[in-house]
């Protein structure tokens, strides 16, 4: 088994490891920008994907990702893993559904809440106590997922037809055409010193130094990455602001 994630902040590659880990030894679990990732695909059987949910939606980097690579999800087994900051109703079900398409056997899905990872929005933050409260609670559900699947039952969160319908009807058309592609949105504003952190962490190589200055190209997949660890808070997406860079180790 192996456990393969995008990650803004830290959210899900937590959620991932740490179920990965309870099931089974040793455990594995890799970005999705890793040079390795299709091989370790193509090697194992049985994958956990995960994703942050966006605009009630699979990030697109992860959807472009599938359908790149359409020929290795053949006869997999996969659970589908939808972290979120409030409520989905198909966040695993998005990539479940094209992953199917595509040969692969759908385990389940898993909903696991977390903290609000946009940090250039007043709306969505939380105080850090709130924030650990609803980590403490994504603990408790991950030890539960991990007992259930290792007696052979794998939660079907996100993944019914009914999910199907409440994810589209309620939320996703409102929101699609926030993720139909990469975004072009990406601001950098003149407090960047250059310092290359962003250029670094970004899983879509989407940014450069140009005359000492991070410059962002057009495919940012909105994974708050960058945002969430520029020393100088010089980048924002949503807002235009950034409230609180927030990041999962701040609570570990
Ligand atoms: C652009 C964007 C859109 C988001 N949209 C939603 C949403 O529709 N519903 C929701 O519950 N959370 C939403 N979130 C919150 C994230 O899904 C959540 O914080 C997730 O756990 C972040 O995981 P990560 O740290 O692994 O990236 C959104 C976050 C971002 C950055
Ligand atoms: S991390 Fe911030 S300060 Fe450093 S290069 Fe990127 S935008 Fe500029
Ligand atoms: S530019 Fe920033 S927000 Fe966009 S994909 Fe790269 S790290 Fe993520």
């Amino acid at each position: 088994m192996i456990g393969i994630y995008l990650s803004g902040t830290g959210n899900t590659k937590y959620c991932v490891e740490r179920l990965v880990s309870l099931i089974s030894s040793p455990a594995k679990a890799i970005p999705l920008e890793s040079p390795d990732v299709i091989t370790e695909i193509q090697q194992n059987e049985e994958i956990f994907i995960g994703y942050p949910t966006q605009f009630s939606n699979a990030p697109y980097m992860v959807r472009d990702f599938i359908k790149r690579n359409a020929v290795i999800w053949k006869n997999k087994k996969i659970l589908c893993i939808a972290t979120m900051g409030a409520f989905s109703g198909d966040g695993a079900g998005c990539a479940a559904r094209i992953l199917k398409k595509y040969g692969a056997t759908i385990l389940g899905g898993v909903h696991i809440r977390m903290p609000d990872s946009v940090c250039d929005s007043k709306l969505l933050k939380k105080t850090m106590d709130e924030n650990r409260r609803i980590i403490a609670q994504a603990n408790e559900k991950i030890e539960k997922v991990a007992l259930q699947i290792t007696n052979g039952v794998y939660p079907k969160e996100g993944v019914t037809p009914v999910s199907h319908f409440i994810g589209l009807l309620g939320q996703r058309l409102w929101f699609y055409q926030k993720t139909n592609g990469y975004s072009k949105k990406l601001k950098i504003d003149n407090h960047c010193v250059g310092c290359g952190k962003c250029i670094s962490v970004c899983p879509m190589k989407n940014l450069a130094l140009q005359n000492k200055k991070a410059v962002p190209e057009d495919r940012c997949t909105m994974c708050y990455r960058c945002i969430s660890l520029c020393p100088k808070k010089a980048i924002t997406l949503l807002g235009d602001e950034v409230v609180e860079q927030y990041r999962i180790e701040k609570y570990r």
